[in-house]
C-alpha cells in the first residue's frame, strides 16, 4: 500500500489526476472504474481541463461506475447517472457506449447486477479504480457486514450513509434506502486502486481503513490485502495516521 499525504487540496486533486492521466496514456484502451461524492469533484474538473487542452483522450476509454440508487431515474438530479455526467462525461470526449453506471431503475435488479459483473469481465476488467470511502468505511455501497467476497448486488444502505448523503436530498425521507453496488470482490479485482480520504471527519476511518484489523465491519480494510493499490490523503484525514 503505498500511502500519499498531499499538502492541499489542490495537491490533492493534481496527485489524483496525475495517477489517472498517467494510467490513460499507458493505455489509451483503459477501463476506468469511477466513484461519485464530493472526494473526486476537484479531480474530475482537472479532467475536464486537460481533456479540454488536449493532454488526455478519453476516445478510447471504457467506465464503469460503483453504484447507483435504486429507484431513482436517471434524469433525477441526486442519481448517480446525473452526477457522473454533470461533472464529467458531457464535458469529456469519452464514448458515451462506453458508459456504465448500474440502472437503479432496473425491473430485475439481481439480472442487472449480473449483468453489470458480466459487462466487466466482457470489458477485460478495471485497470483502475477511483475509490471514496464513507464514515462508516464503506466502498461504492458495500456497507459493514457485507462479505468480501460480494460481487455486484443490491445493498440495504445504513442508517449513517443515509444521514450522510441526505444533505444532497430536500428530506433525509427522500434518500433512497437502496442501492446496487459493485461487490468488493469485484473492487479488488481491478488491477489498480486509488484510494481518495479527505477531510477530518474521515480521520478516523481513515485510520481504521489503512491501520485496524482487516474485517468487513470496516470494509475498506480488505483494500490492504491489494498489491496496487495507493491512499491519497490530505492532511486533515491524515491527522490521525
Ligand atoms: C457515497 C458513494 C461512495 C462515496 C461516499 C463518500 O456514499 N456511494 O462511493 O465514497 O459517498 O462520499 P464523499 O466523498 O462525499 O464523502
Amino acid at each position: 500500500m503505498q500511502i500519499i499525504i498531499a499538502k492541499c487540496k489542490e495537491e490533492f486533486d493534481r496527485i489524483a489526476a496525475d495517477t489517472v492521466s498517467q494510467q490513460i496514456k499507458d493505455k489509451p484502451n483503459s477501463v476506468l472504474g469511477l466513484a461519485t461524492g464530493s472526494t473526486p469533484l476537484g479531480l474530475y474538473a482537472q479532467l475536464v481541463e486537460r481533456n479540454k487542452r488536449g493532454e488526455i483522450d478519453f476516445s478510447q476509454i471504457t467506465t464503469f461506475n460503483m453504484d447507483e440508487y435504486k429507484g431513482l431515474p436517471k434524469d433525477h438530479p441526486q442519481s448517480y447517472h446525473y452526477f457522473m455526467h454533470k461533472y464529467l462525461f458531457d464535458e469529456i470526449n469519452v464514448r458515451p457506449e462506453n458508459i456504465n453506471i448500474p440502472n437503479g431503475e432496473a425491473a430485475d435488479w439481481a439480472k442487472e447486477c449480473a449483468e453489470y459483473e458480466e459487462k466487466i469481465r466482457a470489458a477485460g476488467g478495471i485497470d483502475l479504480q477511483v475509490l471514496g470511502i464513507g464514515h462508516n468505511g464503506h466502498i461504492g455501497f458495500n456497507e459493514p457486514g457485507t462479505p468480501f467476497e460480494a460481487l455486484t448486488s443490491l445493498i440495504e444502505l445504513d442508517k449513517r450513509t443515509i444521514k450522510a448523503n441526505s444533505r444532497f436530498f430536500d428530506s433525509i425521507d427522500q434518500v433512497p434506502r437502496q442501492a446496487l453496488s459493485m461487490g468488493i470482490k469485484t473492487i479488488m479485482q481491478s488491477r489498480k486502486l486509488i484510494l481518495m480520504i479527505c477531510g477530518r471527519d474521515k480521520a478516523e476511518i481513515a485510520y481504521k481503513a489503512i491501520k485496524g484489523p482487516i474485517t468487513p465491519e470496516v470494509p475498506a480494510s480488505v483494500l490492504q490485502l491489494h498489491p496496487f493499490i495507493t491512499v491519497l490523503l490530505d492532511q486533515d484525514a491524515a491527522s490521525d495516521l
